[in-house]
């Protein structure tokens, strides 16, 4: 039988490919046939994205994405070397916590510069010429319920994923010409570091258990995410394009 989610031949950049989500979307991408190439911020997270594919070559590249201003060559260089993408997916992130009245603008900037200003450059290289990235191709960015939902500590993290949901409404219309798709996906709490982090500070706190009590349907696990990027990057929704797919086991309706 035909799967519409098939991406045999398929080549996808993946950010953050070593964390959570990145690893578990590296391992469903190559189930599903694609050819992945991995960035993250060093040579251990690089390997532990090819771990999440055995037997598959994934070639990997190292970047510090605070170094915005690096992204351009390094870009230009992964695409020479591994040839034209059809899809793009940006899982790297960091999502500090902190109290407003310390919240300096170094507080709001490298979390902007690593979920959203290192995202934009990467769009904008990948798709500047057509033997960097395939007309048709699809774009996913890691967004986040909290690009919605208000929550004290965590205004620059809020603030990088509204800006990433806000900008990829504005890119459709640059990408329309060469039909490339551009989404979001936000979830609410998946089980990565990212989630332990928050249990070891607040294990057993009325925060921990309004999570639980909210997010009725449970935390998602990263494979989870990782299906719906695929389905994101698939021919299955070839008409989706400048919107954000909330995954928030039912948080915002419940
Ligand atoms: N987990 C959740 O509950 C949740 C919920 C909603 C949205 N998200 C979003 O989903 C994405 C992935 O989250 P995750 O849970 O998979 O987190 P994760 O396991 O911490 O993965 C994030 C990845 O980004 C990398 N990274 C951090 N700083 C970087 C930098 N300066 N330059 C380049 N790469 C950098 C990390 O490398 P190191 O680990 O080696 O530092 C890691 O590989 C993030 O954008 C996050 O905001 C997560």
């Amino acid at each position: 039988m035909n799967n519409p989610m098939d991406l045999t031949g398929k080549r996808i950049l993946i950010t953050g490919a070593g964390g959570g989500i990145g690893s578990a979307t590296v391992r469903v991408l190559n189930g599903l046939g694609a050819e992945t190439v991995a960035i993250d911020i060093s040579e251990e997270a690089v390997g532990l994205a090819q771990a999440a594919a055995p037997g598959r070559s994934v070639p990997g590249y190292v970047a510090d994405f605070k170094q915005v201003e690096e992204l351009e060559p390094l870009v230009k260089r992964i695409c020479d070397e591994n040839g034209r993408f059809d899809g793009f997916v940006h899982c790297a992130g960091v999502a500090p916590m902190r109290p407003f009245k310390m919240t300096k603008y170094e507080n709001v900037l490298g979390p902007m510069q690593i979920n959203f200003f290192s995202f934009v450059e990467i769009v904008r290289v990948l798709t500047a010429k057509k033997d960097r990235f395939a007309d048709g191709g699809s774009i996913v960015a890691m967004s986040s319920i909290a690009s919605v939902h208000g929550k004290p500590t965590k205004t620059a993290y809020s603030a990088s994923k509204a800006a990433l949901d806000a900008a990829v409404r504005c890119m459709v219309c640059d990408l329309k010409k060469r039909l490339i798709r551009i989404n979001t996906v936000m979830p609410s709490w998946v089980n990565t570091a990212m989630y332990q982090k928050f249990l070891d500070k607040y294990s057993d706190s009325p925060e921990l258990r309004e999570i639980e009590e909210r997010q009725y349907m449970g935390v998602s696990e990263p494979e989870e995410i990782a299906n719906t990027i695929a389905f994101l990057l698939s021919d299955a929704t070839k008409t989706i394009t400048g919107t954000s797919i909330l995954m928030d086991g039912g948080i915002s309706q419940g």
